[in-house]
């Protein structure tokens, strides 16, 4: 591990993740060896509760600086802050919060992670079809990053939840009437002639699970998987044993969190520092 040390004293700021269950959440990590590094006097530290209101209260009361959000609070905590942003807002839900002159602020940063973590393939992303796998929150962050950021063709929205995946879709009609977003059946995926695939559904979290066939890859195409336990997932795998170009979700775990880091420091992650310590971690499991 890489660490620098700080004393934590009276002036010892404190920053938070708000979720149940956060066990295994890698944020105190990720944070914490930012806070060492960059010689910043403050801690991450995560707490488990069912108890929105309460929790908040808590946070408000101790002079918390800033804090993450996750399962099973993303959605309901909007309605606790006192502004949302434009994207958290379209995505229906909020990881980071940022205190600001005693005012809570909400934002999602996942479409900053994901807009950073396809840069490098930006010229094999342009003006190839699209299919994004899942219809919630994380597919939602993923299409307004890809709809705003990157000038793709066609992209099609698989779901096992025919509903949401039209709910999308109508949407992001209604902010950019110009993106072409369709729900497509599992039987149309062997012939749509995607090349940029994005996993955004848990399936394959920690297990063997995968929702397409193996011989759905080629040597074309680039497989984003957001899951990053395990960091090859069965989809990954199977791209990769296609030739496809992969990319897993640690990366975007980082730069999503990069990006909470700079809304509440104005400082940036030493990101190589950070991705050493959590392979460390995450092999060590
Ligand atoms: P997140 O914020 O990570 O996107 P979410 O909003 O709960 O989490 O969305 C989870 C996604 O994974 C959804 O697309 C969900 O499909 P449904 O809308 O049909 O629920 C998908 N998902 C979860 N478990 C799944 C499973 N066993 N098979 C297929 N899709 C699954």
């Amino acid at each position: 591990m890489i660490e620098t040390s700080i004393e934590i004293n009276g002036s010892t700021q404190l920053y938070a993740l708000l979720g149940s269950p956060i066990r295994h959440s890698l944020s105190p990590l990720i944070h914490n060896t930012s806070f060492k590094s960059l010689g910043i006097n403050a801690v991450f530290l995560a707490f488990d509760s069912l108890d929105l209101k309460q929790a908040l209260s808590g946070f408000k009361a101790l002079g918390v600086a800033g804090f993450s959000v996750t399962v099973p609070h993303k959605v309901a905590v909007t309605s606790y802050l006192d502004e949302v942003s434009f994207e958290a807002k379209l995505i229906g839900s909020v990881n980071t919060v940022v205190q600001k002159r005693g005012k809570w602020i909400g934002y999602n940063t996942d479409v900053i992670g994901f807009t950073k973590t396809l840069e490098p393939f930006r010229k094999k992303v342009e003006n190839k079809k699209v299919l994004v796998l899942g219809a919630g929150g994380s597919a939602r962050a993923v299409i307004y990053s890809l709809v705003n950021n990157y000038d793709v063709g066609e992209i099609f929205v698989f779901n096992r939840t025919q509903e949401r995946a039209l709910q999308l879709i109508s949407d992001f009609a209604s902010i950019r009437s110009d993106a072409t977003l369709r729900f497509v059946s599992s039987d149309e995926l062997p012939k749509l002639g995607a090349k940029v695939i994005v996993n955004t559904t848990s399936v394959g979290l920690a297990s063997e699970e995968c929702l397409v066939k193996p011989d759905f890859f080629d040597s074309e195409m680039i497989v984003y998987d957001l899951i990053y336990d395990p960091i090859r997932t069965v989809l990954l795998r199977y791209a990769h044993a296609s030739g496809a170009a992969t990319i897993n979700g640690l990366d975007m775990l980082v730069e999503q969190a990069a990006a909470a880091f700079y809304l509440w420091t104005e400082k940036i992650m030493p990101i190589e520092t950070v991705k050493k310590n959590l392979l460390e971690k995450v092999d060590n499991q």
